[in-house]
């Protein structure tokens, strides 16, 4: 296995970590990752074969296991009850709850409601030059998966602080005070969801928290404590990335010169994809190997850790030809920005739609759309989001 260093906080790589990832695949199918003091894979088969191998998982094993530092205590109570970092049976268990609330009658239901959002925030953009993130993209997904769960959507500005303090715990470079910020918010949203679920015991209403509650209440399906995580996930992970994949698929259109035809319905899947190809919003999953395991000539053992670069294998020339080329009539193939196997993303239908009904209004209502200052990435690795969209119409 070759070894490679390139520091995940670094200004340039933070812009542009594309030209890493191909040196990085150049080096072999698993390469070492000084900085994180991880084997990697860059390459799509490497990747794809880890995600869908069952001996390989999210769950860490026993021995692997590291102390809790006390401050960051109530962070991690609200993780160990969380579907992304267990196995089955719990993750099983936990998993088709949800989807359950997720089928795709009550998701393509969602339609007319993002467009009516989308309408109104298209309405209210300031003139002149505004950010696209700000006024659109960090809005759709936080009141579109508050509404879904059932819980207020004039809570969205708190949802979204206590979110943002706890995602920054999976960044590098993670400081003292974003671990006791992340503590705080675990905490005060841990209690407003416990007090919350209390209140709505007595409220049913067509939305997942109450058949969340429904399967508590009918026995041993889930326990009060996964009933809050659960809720917690599902708003983390139901804004945070789609936010970024709305805010670099804009970007990638604005930089193309705009999105010609590549919106319209015949083509408008195929350009969602694309974008989420080319630039998606999360870069890097791990996995802990359960057994000896031969993945193309490198063996892990029991124990050992291996990092999954989902972007990376996004721009493997193998299965796309001029991967690094935004090019959305090329020929279909499956990307991993959902990830795949036993942790495939529950959001993913749901993230389409937000982008696929949001998308074409966007630039049907303002043809002229422009960008207006050099879009630059958040510091924020493996996160891959930009920090403004400064544009005009
Ligand atoms: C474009 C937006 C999104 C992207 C790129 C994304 C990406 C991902 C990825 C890569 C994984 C798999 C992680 C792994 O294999 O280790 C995942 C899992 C997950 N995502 Fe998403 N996601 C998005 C939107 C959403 C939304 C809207 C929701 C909720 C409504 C959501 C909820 C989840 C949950 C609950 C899991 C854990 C699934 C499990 O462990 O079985 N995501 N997501």
């Amino acid at each position: 296995m070759l070894h490679i260093s390139q520091s995940p906080t670094d200004p340039d790589f933070v812009q542009n970590p594309y030209a890493f990832y191909d040196r990085a695949r150049a080096l072999g199918p698993v390469v070492y990752w000084e900085d994180y003091k991880l084997p990697c894979v860059f390459g799509f088969a490497a990747s794809n074969a880890i995600l869908r191998d069952r001996r390989f998982g999210r769950e860490v094993p026993e021995d692997k296991r590291k102390p809790i530092a006390p401050h960051t205590a109530p962070f991690y109570a609200v993780e160990a009850h969380s579907m992304l970092e267990l196995e089955p049976p719990r993750h099983s268990r936990l998993r088709s709850l949800v989807l359950r609330g997720f089928t795709s009658r009550r998701i393509a239901g969602l339609r007319p409601e993002i467009e009516t959002l989308t309408h109104q925030l298209i309405d209210a953009f300031p003139t002149g030059q505004f950010d696209l993130l700000d006024a659109f993209a960090e809005t759709i997904p936080v009141v579109i998966i508050a509404r879904l769960l059932g819980v207020p959507e004039s809570m969205k500005d708190q949802l979204l602080r206590w979110s943002h303090d706890m995602v920054a715990m999976y960044q590098a470079g993670r400081t003292r005070a974003m671990e006791d910020a992340a503590a705080t918010a675990s905490t005060e949203f841990a209690a407003f969801m416990r007090s919350y679920i209390e209140e709505r015991r007595t409220k049913p209403a067509d939305d997942l928290i109450t058949s969340l509650i429904q399967a508590e209440e009918a026995g041993e399906k889930l326990s009060t404590d996964e009933l809050v995580t659960t809720c917690i996930l599902l708003l983390n992970a139901g804004h945070e990335a789609t936010v970024h994949a709305i805010g670099n698929g804009v970007k990638t259109l604005l930089e193309a010169g705009g999105p010609r035809d590549w919106l319209s319905p015949a083509k408008l899947d195929a350009t969602i994809e694309e974008t989420l190809r080319y630039d998606p919003p999360l870069h890097m999953f791990t996995r802990w190997a359960y057994e000896r395991i031969d993945v193309m000539g490198h063996v892990f053992e029991p124990g050992d850790e291996v990092g999954v670069m989902l972007a990376a294998a996004a721009r493997d020339p193998g299965p796309w030809e001029d991967a690094g080329v935004f090019n959305p009539e090329r020929p279909q193939s499956p990307h991993l920005a959902f990830g795949v196997g036993l942790h495939f993303c529950v959001g993913a239908p749901l993230a389409r739609l937000e982008m696929s009904a949001s998308l074409p209004l966007l630039f049907e209502r303002l043809p002229g759309l422009r960008l207006a200052a050099p879009p630059r990435y958040s510091n924020k690795y493996h996160f891959h989001g930009l920090e403004a969209l400064i544009v005009e119409t």
